[in-house]
């Protein structure tokens, strides 16, 4: 449901800008599990473009292939036909190498559960993966967590913050790579409504810096409203695809 009067006071922005460059292309992209009798079409024949600057909502109840399309875009599961480039890059055809760099260069997940490392800190779970972008560490640790509001909390552990901060921990140690594509799955599933609010918000400000692209996939149609696209998905197709001119601040989305 969303908020009755948030109408009046919608996000005023452009969407996604004419010239946007095309960060994920997918041409004929299925995706099938097992075979014979008991084969899962999880995706099906997906064309699919995300340009930069777009916050890209994907809709679809349980099993519709959400996750498996973040999974094909993200790189971790290979498609069964079609293909796919990020960033300009072919991905499908890459080796187990040159898949790593590419997902170490272009690509992040956020997802439900945080995946926080509970023995590290907050700024050691985001510490191990800047090592692996080169530069100084403390100085882009320092950086993320800026940009996430938790400079505060560096030395915090998992379990001494909120489930909020963990998940503005997880999207911090996402951004580390500055990547171009932020894949969310369910990021405020396990938040309540205010602090989703805020993570939502976060997101929301995130896609439109850096030539970077948001795709948030949640079975929770309220948050439809603060995209600038909505992808609907049903049964592995696509069957509704829509931007959206005006759409909602994330603080006036109600569920
Ligand atoms: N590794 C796998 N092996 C076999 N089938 C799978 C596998 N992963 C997903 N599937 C099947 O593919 C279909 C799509 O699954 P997917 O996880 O993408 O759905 P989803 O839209 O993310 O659902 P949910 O909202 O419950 O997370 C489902 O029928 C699922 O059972
Ligand atoms: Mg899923």
């Amino acid at each position: 449901m969303f908020h009755s009067a948030g109408r009046d006071r919608r996000a005023h922005r452009t969407t996604t800008l004419p010239d946007a460059p095309a960060l994920a292309v997918l041409q004929g992209v299925s995706k099938t599990f097992g075979s014979g009798d008991t084969a899962v079409h999880a995706l099906a024949r997906f064309d699919l473009t995300i340009t930069a600057g777009e916050l890209l909502v994907v809709l679809g109840p349980s099993g519709s292939g959400k996750t498996t399309l973040l999974n094909v875009v993200g790189g971790i599961e290979a498609p069964t036909t079609g293909s796919i480039s990020i960033a300009g890059r072919a991905l499908t055809g890459l080796d187990a190498k040159g898949m790593s760099a590419l997902r170490r260069e272009a690509l992040s997940f956020v997802y439900q559960f945080f995946n926080l490392v509970p023995t590290l800190t907050a700024y050691e779970n985001i510490a191990v993966l800047a090592e692996l972008t080169g530069g100084s560490v403390r100085t882009r640790v320092d950086e993320v967590l800026g940009e996430v509001g938790l400079a505060e909390c560096a030395d915090r552990f998992p379990a001494q913050l909120s489930g909020g901060q963990q998940q503005r921990v997880a999207i911090a140690r996402a951004l580390v790579n500055r990547p171009r594509l932020l894949l969310c799955d369910e990021p405020t599933g396990a938040l309540d409504l205010d602090t989703g609010r805020s993570v939502l918000g976060l997101l929301q400000g995130l896609c439109h810096r850096d030539d970077r692209a948001v795709v948030l996939v949640t079975h929770n149609q309220a948050i439809a409203a603060i995209a600038d696209r909505v992808l609907r998905m049903r049964s592995g197709h696509i069957v509704d695809d829509m931007h959206q001119r005006t759409p909602l601040a994330a603080s006036e989305v109600c569920w």
